[in-house]
């Protein structure tokens, strides 16, 4: 444990006076340069709550079509509540980290049975929304309603840590601890939201992990890790979870023009959505041989798989997925091909498909053409 992670409390009234100067440059620098994004133009608790979901593991530049999109689609919490799902997936394909959808929904319906619809004002209240974490409740609170509570995010994190010199990182306790014991001396309490966002935003757009901009930095007077030479030190990084390396056979089984797809991929991924039918595998070869045996269980009938056909790479989270797709053919049609949803590869791009199986049906739709 290092020292410099335990602040003592002279330490921390010294701090607390010197707070004031450093709160008032942030807050003005936000004032002056926050960008226009469309969560920032409105203070409906709904859509803040709709936009810091997408935002948890998702960049800014990807969400903003998404969240513009689910708000006219969905732009009440009531209207998100009486939705399908089906619906709701298929707006938020291909954000990824699909889970947040369904709780999202769920936490939808919640707030319309529970709180009338309002998501609710006060803390332990919010936290009993589906989905709803520490993060997530803080955010909307301090965004939407005023209430000063802090936010701290891998991007805060690492802006306190350079001001304090700091080490160490969200994963360890006493890091984290003493970060938010920072964050609770700092924050505004009469702008509670602008000074959370004025932190996230500097650590998006100045703050930056590998290549600081101290330059353009309205508290850079402040930053110990500048003075100590090289900010891009703090803090220390963050042990990363491993890539997942798999194989993934989808087969594309054609009658006539139309094409077989199934709900979900493998593995409770996608539940929601069509796929062509996929098995995962640790290698091409065990991949194959389990969908010619899932596929010979779903259709009732024998199946001959050729291929394959086409080769492409798909991310999921934190999956790097390697697809062979392979083409089949079904010997005879039996009762039990009813399971699968048959369509043609122009409707797929339109109909409530996983990014994948798009993406596969445009190859293929390509290789058809060429
Ligand atoms: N990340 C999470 N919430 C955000 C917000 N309100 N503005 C910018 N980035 C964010």
């Amino acid at each position: 444990l290092s020292k410099s992670n335990q602040a003592s409390p002279a330490f921390d009234r010294e701090r607390a006076e010197g707070a004031g100067a450093l709160r008032a440059a942030l807050l003005r620098w936000y004032r002056e340069h926050a960008r226009p994004l469309p969560w920032r133009r409105t203070n409906d608790p709904y859509a803040i709550w709709v936009s810091e979901v997408m935002l948890q593991q998702t960049q800014i530049a990807t969400v903003i079509p998404y969240y513009e999109r689910f708000l006219r689609a969905f732009p009440s919490c009531e209207c998100l509540a009486k939705a399908h799902f089906g619906r709701v997936a298929e707006l938020w394909s291909g954000l990824g980290y699909y889970r947040r959808a369904r709780l999202l929904h769920a936490g939808a319906r919640k707030v319309l049975k529970d709180f009338g619809g309002q998501f609710p004002a006060r803390y332990e209240e919010a936290r009993k929304i589906p989905g709803v974490g520490h993060y997530t409740a803080s955010a909307v609170l301090s965004i939407a309603y005023g209430k000063p509570v802090p936010v701290l995010d891998g991007n805060v994190a690492r802006v306190l840590a350079r001001l304090e010199g700091r080490r160490g990182n969200l994963a360890q306790l006493n890091f984290r601890r003493a970060v938010e014991r920072q964050l609770n001396l700092l924050i505004s309490i009469r702008k509670p939201g602008s000074f959370n966002q004025a932190l996230m935003e500097l650590g998006q757009t100045t703050c930056l992990p590998r290549d600081p901009r101290c330059g353009a930095c309205p508290v850079h007077r402040w930053c110990r890790a500048l003075q100590l030479g090289r900010p891009q030190d703090f803090p220390a990084p963050r042990p990363r979870r491993a890539i997942e390396r798999r194989h993934l056979a989808a087969a594309a089984i054609y009658d006539n023009h139309k094409i077989a797809l199934v709900r979900g991929l493998d593995e409770g991924l996608v539940r929601d959505l069509w796929n062509f039918p996929s098995v995962f595998g640790a290698s091409e070869r065990e991949a194959v041989e389990r969908l010619a045996a899932r596929l010979e269980l779903l259709s009732g009938s024998p199946l001959e798989l050729r291929g394959p056909v086409a080769r492409l790479r798909h991310g999921i989270t934190f999956r790097s997925i390697e697809v062979e797709v392979y083409a089949g053919h079904l010997r005879r049609l039996s009762p039990r091909t009813k399971k699968f949803h048959w369509t043609t590869l122009s409707m797929l791009q339109r109909t409530g498909a996983s990014q994948l199986a798009k993406k596969i049906g445009s190859v293929l739709e390509q290789m058809r053409l060429g």
